[in-house]
């Protein structure tokens, strides 16, 4: 491991445009399972990539939308961990810096990380399902709330949907072409732990790699990904990031 770190932290050392790209694997340290795990508790019976689709919110938005606000409640109640704030940092000391991320938490910014582009959009940004009106958010749930009845836009009285990307719907233009743009353009990609499995996000790492960019990769587990990154590091990012920073900081 040391001599993959030090390979990583020369490269992130000698870049000047970073983007790190993150997937839900950065917020499991913060106790927020990632979407391969099995759900637990109430949720056990269901699948996550069934839930997270159109789908399944017009056969019963209750459920989904009790889902949502079940992951809205718990990532009120986490912190962001080591691994999100050795990320700012990094960021922080590049030259052209930019944070792409497929999660839905606001885990990044809380951990100071400022203009993030969420691929996968947001649990705190819900909208009409109807006729996209921005809605307030109510006072998150306590407990596991179980279902919970959407409720009504107050322009158009349809039921009020998650501002995530589900499924089969399309990223918003603006923050994947900003992305595609950043990763293309990137020195170095550091790919935090997702799975490389949901397109286009997935794409983007690939962008880096075929413009000459480097990737490096963190995640303990082996992803499609693990060709495409000059360096593999091997472990939860809590533990690896911060290292990575410290690395590729001039000893003082
Ligand atoms: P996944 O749940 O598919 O993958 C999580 C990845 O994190 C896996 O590769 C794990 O090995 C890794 N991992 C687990 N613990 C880790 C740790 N402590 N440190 C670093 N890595 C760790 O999550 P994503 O790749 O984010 O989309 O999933 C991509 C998209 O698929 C999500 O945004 C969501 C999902 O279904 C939509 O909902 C549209």
């Amino acid at each position: 491991m040391d001599e993959t770190l030090r390979e990583a932290a020369d490269l992130v050392a000698t870049a000047e445009r970073v983007v790190i790209f993150t997937g839900a694997g950065i917020s499991a340290e913060s106790g927020v399972p990632t979407f391969r795990e099995a759900l637990t508790g109430l949720w056990e019976r269901f699948d996550a990539a069934k839930l997270a689709t159109p789908e399944a919110f017009d056969e019963d938005p209750a459920l989904v939308w009790g889902w949502y606000e079940w992951r809205r409640a718990l990532a009120l109640t986490v912190a962001p961990n080591p691994g999100h704030i050795a990320a700012t940092e990094i960021l922080a000391d590049a030259g052209h810096a930019t944070l792409i991320t497929q999660n839905v938490d606001d885990l990044h910014e809380r951990a100071g990380a400022t203009g993030v582009l969420h691929l996968h959009g947001s649990l705190f940004t819900p909208r009409c399902s109807a006729c996209a009106r921005p809605a307030a958010l109510s006072p998150a749930p306590d407990g596991e709330p179980g279902r919970i009845t959407p409720p009504p836009c107050d322009r158009c009285g349809a039921p009020i949907r998650p501002g995530v990307v589900w499924f089969g719907e399309a990223l918003p233009t603006d923050g994947l072409e900003e992305a595609v743009e950043a990763a293309a353009n990137a020195d170095v990609l550091i790919s935090v732990g997702t799975s490389g499995l949901v397109y286009p996000a997935a794409e983007i790492p690939q962008v880096t790699a075929r413009m000459g960019g480097a990737v490096i990769q963190v995640n303990p587990e082996p992803t499609p990904l693990d060709p495409v990154a000059r360096v593999n590091l091997r472990g939860p990012s809590a533990e690896i990031l911060p290292a990575l920073l410290r690395q590729s900081r001039p000893s003082t």
